[in-house]
């Protein structure tokens, strides 16, 4: 493995460049109008594992956009190691704020990344973070280290509930055997301190609709006499949280795993700096759940957030009007234990609730998962231990994530096996923010790093 290094060194500019042609296609899958790029980086990404030497690729159609599986199977009595990934990523939008297009990708140097990063919508989520795989397979096959089975999955619908790799994945069990799933789909401390994600926070997500009078009115002649659908859905929205700014829905809490103190005090040593968490926000205080300090109100704790909310009139100037219907997208992020179906049904109920006489309301479910932990004591999470102590020269640190990939659940019960979150990404990265990057020194040691976790997930398996 010396030579990986080498390898990485001596092929950076092509690695960087293929990653840049992957990263022009617009593969939105939230919007349909991009539906065409969507399919066409399936068969890129399908051409780029062909290339690094998979023996068996194919584009599985779905009900909605494909999955790439491919695979290279060396000794069916060696281990078999399952990449997934996703080549979907989340709408540019707000365009306007980007410093460069998100599909033009360009390499600028940040505070942060010093040696510079590629900035594009999905350079780091996910298409430069699995796309480190594809190369990691590349090295392992021209030197001839490969130690084991490797199969792909990589789908295109991760940003929209991964509706048909669930499908997929219960129809294709025996296809998808495997000893240990391997993902890059998350991040890590810093530069200088790698982590490994050991938790996902499940998801429930919903969209409410508040009814009022059967059409848009004057707010003079009719204002002060019938419901509001704004004013009252603001009002039902606040309610969800009381001064302690804990969720009222009731039962919400009743199956949360909560952590003991000595687990918190365990957390507590990842080195975290609240001022400068501040100040790269441009906050001047930090707000959640009393009893929790920031590091678990994003990790361990279940949230209720709204992600959208519109209705009536927000054009330019003012006009006097009372709506007819009021909306707001709204996102629970959910523990171990919280089963997001259940959450789904305790917030319709209570939201229905809330609705005085005078409106009417609908609350539509979008998607979900359940959360997920992983053991510290796996082969698995002490391979990918050791392949990062080897490249970062320091440990990596258990660290759970507030972000969700509910797939990963799924994966568990369907497969019944335990997924390694290897991440390279930052949380200054921007993920489905304006100006997303990818640093290149991150992409370069995630292809250096992994191969070494085939390595060790080998030696340790014997
Ligand atoms: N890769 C992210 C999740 C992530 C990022 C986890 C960083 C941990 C650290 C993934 O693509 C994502 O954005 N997931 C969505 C959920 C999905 C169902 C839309 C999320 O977390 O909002
Ligand atoms: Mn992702
Ligand atoms: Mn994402």
């Amino acid at each position: 493995m010396e030579n990986i290094k080498a390898y990485v060194q001596e092929h950076k500019d092509r690695f960087i460049n293929e990653l840049i042609e992957l990263l022009k296609i617009p593969s939105v899958s939230a919007d349909t109008a991009y539906s065409h790029d969507v399919f066409e980086t399936a068969d890129a990404v399908k051409a780029s594992l062909e290339k690094a030497g998979c023996d068996f690729v194919e584009i599985c159609d779905t009900p909605g956009y494909p999955i790439v599986y491919g695979e290279k199977i060396i000794d069916k009595s060696l281990p078999t190691i399952l990449v997934y990934g996703h080549y979907d990523v989340q709408p540019p939008d707000p365009m306007e704020l980007w410093t460069s297009p998100p599909f033009e990708p360009v390499i600028k140097k940040t505070e942060i990344h010093p040696e510079g990063a590629i900035f594009a919508r999905g350079a780091c989520d996910d298409k430069g973070q699995m796309y480190m795989h594809v190369k990691a397979l590349e090295y392992m096959v021209q030197s001839n280290t490969l130690p084991c089975n490797v199969k792909f999955m990589i789908e295109g619908e991760e940003e929209i509930g991964s509706k048909s790799l669930s499908w997929f994945v219960e129809r294709n069990q025996e296809k998808l055997k495997n000893d240990v799933i391997l993902i890059s789909d998350t991040g890590m401390i810093s530069n200088q301190q790698p982590s490994i994600t050991t938790g996902l926070r499940g998801l429930s997500y919903v969209e409410v609709e508040v009814t009022g009078p059967n059409r848009d009115l004057h707010s003079g002649l009719y204002g002060g006499a019938v419901a509001n659908p704004i004013n009252i859905l603001a009002k039902m929205i606040a309610s969800l949280h009381d001064e302690n700014n804990h969720i009222t829905i009731p039962g919400f809490y009743d199956n949360v795993a909560e952590l003991s103190l000595e687990e918190r005090a365990e957390m507590a040593k990842a080195p975290f700096n609240l001022e400068n968490y501040k100040k790269a926000l441009d906050l001047n205080d930090v707000y959640g759940e009393s009893g929790y300090v920031t590091n678990e109100r994003n990790s361990i704790r279940p949230t209720l957030d709204v992600n959208g909310i519109w209705g009536g009139y927000t054009g330019e100037g003012a006009k006097t009007v009372i709506a007819s219907k009021a909306f707001a997208k709204i996102s629970m992020r959910l523990v171990p234990n919280q089963d997001w179906e259940q959450i789904t049904e305790l917030f319709t109920k209570h939201f229905r609730s809330l609705a005085p006489a005078g409106v009417t309301v609908k609350v539509k479910p979008h998607h979900g998962g359940q959360g997920y932990v992983t053991p510290t004591d796996s082969i698995g999470y002490k391979a990918a231990n050791m392949a990062y102590t080897e490249t970062f020269g320091v440990p990596a640190i258990p660290v759970r994530s507030g972000g969700s990939i509910p797939i990963v659940a799924l994966f568990e019960k369907e497969l019944k096996s335990k997924t390694i979150l290897m991440g390279f990404g930052l949380d200054s990265d921007a993920i489905h923010s304006p100006n997303e990057h990818f640093g290149v020194f991150n992409y370069l040691k995630g292809i250096e790093t992994i191969p070494l976790f085939y390595k060790y997930f080998v030696e340790l398996s014997k």
